[in-house]
Formats: structure tokens, sequence, C-alpha cells
């Protein structure tokens, strides 16, 4: 059979190759969306791990390819900050920010002011929260997976993993969930350029993101009058550090809880299918065992690495794997990367739902920003997984997946499937 995917990633691989180290740019969106970017960063981390790329579409930055040198980097906020921004953006994107107006959150603060706030949202993924959200997840999860068509082709992320997320995530603001599907259709809108995903033009995405923040400045409004409730807006309108927020930053805290809260844990639901799939051997012994879900379930999140890297700036000069980055210098971390270091991660190009430290991945970030919702993300993959086994021996894939095109969010736009039979 002719396989004109292998083909495309064996002429990239090819290319990669016969560059020059210095040219090797990661900033790749094509290549991420074809999953053929592998040999850039197998090649950076080899040859030069702390490694500058001048480029056209995203400006100068440096890339940080190996475990120690990430977390190095992740760990150090004082010297690494998040204020300009958590993502390497592209200048076309970059000057349509400025046009509109930044909008600011947590993610993208130094303390005092990021301790403040993250410290206003942790209660809602607490474990005593996850523990009531646990039945109410366990119960959707069944309600959609009943739902899903035997021996009929049909998209596993519009079906399941896009359900499942949104209405999480709808129970979290205390969203109607009748209109769950605007939160996954926004999030897209967000991390979406112009020509991908549901975004045609600057202009619509710009119309469509006012009309989120109108909704949610509603909601505000509503629960600003009434008793502090236990669901995210309310928190953010009660809270002593968020309160005060203006229009901008209240929009920027959404953003981050939306996508944070969806995209991600929506394309570890796809990426376990696909894993799992693509390794017949690991779905038996899953099968087989399982007990082996939790582990399965945080392998997949390492293998799958769902943000491909989270970007910072450097305050001052700092010395990193013998070169000098500079103050004002952009950095990425490539997690995508730090995953497969072989320093770091027992043959990491595998996927094996047995590791002996299965949480051992950098996916979920270091340091003061680490995941806060990263039990919450594992908590709907165990149990969309318990409930999977309980009714279908096998979910098969009926073709190859359509990816994100993104060097940020790394996904599945669909990934047709057919389920056989029931158990
Ligand atoms: C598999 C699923 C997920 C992955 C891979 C993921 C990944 C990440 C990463 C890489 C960071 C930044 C870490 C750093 O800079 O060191 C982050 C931060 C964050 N995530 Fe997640 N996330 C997931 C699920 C979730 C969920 C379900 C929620 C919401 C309930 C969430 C909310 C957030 C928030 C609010 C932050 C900002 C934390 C801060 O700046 O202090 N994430 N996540």
């Amino acid at each position: 059979m002719h396989d004109g995917a292998v083909d495309l990633k064996v002429e990239a691989r090819a290319r990669i190759y016969a560059q020059p180290i210095a040219a090797v740019d990661p900033a790749q969106p094509d290549l991420f969306a074809q999953d053929a970017m592998w040999p850039i960063f197998e090649r950076l981390r080899a040859e030069d791990p702390v490694h500058r790329t001048d480029s056209e579409a995203y400006g100068p930055f440096w890339s940080v390819t190996l475990w120690n040198d990430i977390m190095a980097v992740d760990s150090n906020h004082q010297v690494f900050s998040s204020a300009d921004g958590i993502t390497l953006q592209s200048l076309e994107s970059k000057a349509e920010n400025e046009k509109r107006g930044t909008r600011p959150s947590f993610i993208s603060m130094d303390p005092p002011r990021h301790d403040e706030q993250r410290k206003t949202v942790s209660p809602v993924v607490a474990p005593s929260n996850l523990q009531t959200l646990g039945p109410l997840i366990r119960e959707r999860a069944g309600q959609i997976l009943d739902r899903l068509p035997i021996g009929d082709e049909f998209d596993w992320v519009e079906h399941v993993s896009k359900e499942l997320t949104a209405m999480t995530l709808a129970t979290l603001f205390d969203f109607p969930q009748a209109e769950r599907q605007l939160l996954p259709y926004w999030s897209d809108m967000m991390t979406n350029a112009p020509g991908h995903g549901p975004v045609r033009s600057w202009e619509q995405k710009r119309e469509v993101l006012d009309e989120m923040v109108g909704r949610f400045v509603g909601l505000w409004n509503e629960r600003v009058n009434a008793p502090p409730a236990g669901d995210l807006i309310s928190m953010l309108a009660h809270g002593a550090s968020t309160r005060d927020m203006d229009r901008a930053e209240y929009a920027g805290n959404l953003g981050l809880l939306i996508i944070g809260g969806n995209d991600t844990t929506r394309n570890t639901i796809s990426g376990s299918v696909y894993a799992l799939n693509k390794h017949p051997g690991e779905y038996r012994r899953l099968r087989d065992d399982p007990s082996l879900i939790p582990s399965m379930v945080s392998e997949t999140i390492r293998w799958q690495t769902p943000l491909a890297h989270m970007a910072r700036t450097a305050t001052q000069d700092f010395e990193l794997g013998g070169k000098t980055i500079a103050a004002g210098d952009r950095v990425v971390m490539w997690y995508v990367s730090g995953n497969r270091d072989p320093g770091a991660v027992e043959d990491p190009e595998a996927y094996r739902i047995d590791r002996e430290r299965p949480r051992h991945h950098m996916s979920f970030g270091f340091g003061i920003h680490r995941c806060v919702g990263n039990r919450l993300a594992e908590l709907q993959l165990t149990i969309i997984w318990e409930e999977i086994m309980k009714r279908f021996p096998t979910i098969e894939l009926a073709g190859e997946p359509q990816r994100t095109h993104s060097i940020f969010v790394k996904g599945y736009e669909t990934l047709p499937v057919v389920i056989p039979a029931r158990a």
C-alpha cells in the first residue's frame, strides 16, 4: 500500500538533516500539522540544544530542547518572565493583537499578581471539588458513549472529546449546558489563525470573540449581584484580587480557562484512542488489565504533549547550555522535545502504558505556572476510559487524523473511528 503521509515524513526528515544546523527552525506549523517536526528536535537535542533562530514569521527566539534546560528555565521565573506572553506568536498575529488590545491573564503574569489570581481560581480544581465533579463526569461520559453508533464511521473528536470536555467546562463556569458547544468553538477561535479551524478572517475572529466577551460580561453581572458560589465566574467576580479586573483582564482570564480547560484535555482524549490503535500490543494489555488506565493516561499525556511549548522573556543576561541569552530575548521551552529526551525518559519514543514513573513528564510544565488543572485533566481521562472499557471491546481507527495547524496546540481536528461491537 502506498502511504503518502509516510513519504512526506521521510522527505521532511531528509530536508531537515540536509540543512546546516544554524538554519534549523522549529516554528513551522506546517510540519506540526503533518507530524513531521520530530527530526528537528532530535537534531537540536543532539547538536545544538540551546538554539537561536531568526525567523521571518516569528522574529528572533531561542529554542530550549533538553529536559534539564527546560526545567532550569521553567523553574526560574525571576529570570524568565511570563509578562510578555507565554506562546511564540507569529508577527502577524502579534500585530493583530496590538490592534485589538492585549487581554492579559494570570498565566502571562509574574508574582505577586499571578499568585493572587491563581489562588482565587484554584479551589475549583481542589481535591474536594474533584470528588464532587467525578460522579457528574462519569454520568456524562456514559451518556456520550451510549449515543455512539456501532459499526458506522464517525468523528471521535466531535462526538466524544469535545463533548465531554465542553460539558465539564460548562459545569466549571456554570454556563448553560444547552449552549456548551460554544465553548470549544470559542476555544478554536482563540487558538487558530485565519484559514485554520473555524477562523476565516481576523475580522470574523474579532467579532466572534467580542460576542464571547459580551456573553461572559452578562454572566459576571448576574453573579456579582448574587451571593458567592463555587463556579469560576462567581469566584472571579467575588475574589479580592480579581473583582476589580477590567474587561480586558477578565476576557484574558476567561480565554486562559477556556483553552486550558478544553483543548488540552480534548486532544489527550483523542490522542489516547490514536496511540492505543498505533500500539495494538499496549491496547491489548490495557484490555487485559484495566488497572493500567491511570498510568496509560499519564503516558498518553507525555506522548501527546498537548501543548508543544511555553515561552518566556529573559529579564537579564543568562548562560544556558554554553550560550548567552540576552535580556529581552524570547525563549521557547519545547516540552514536546523534553518529553522525548533520552537523557530524562527511558526509551522515550516508545508508548508504554506501564512505565514505573508515569507522571514523570513535562506536559504540565514546572514551577509557579505548573498546570492548575492537571488533576482534573487526569480525572476526565481516567473516567472516560473506565466507561469505554465497560462498553466497547475496541475502538478502531478508520483513517488518519487531521492534525492541528499550530506550533502551540498539538492536537487533532478530526479522528475517524469505528466501534465494531458492544461488550
Ligand atoms: C492534559 C491536559 C492539560 C495539559 C497538558 C495542560 C498543560 C498546561 C501547561 C503546559 C501549563 C503551563 C505550565 C508552565 O508554564 O509551567 C498550564 C497552565 C495552566 N493550565 Fe493546564 N493543562 C491541561 C489541562 C488543564 C485543565 C483541565 C485546566 C482547567 C481547569 C487547566 C488550566 C490551566 C491554567 C489556569 C493554567 C495557568 C496556571 C498558572 O499560570 O499558574 N489546564 N497547563
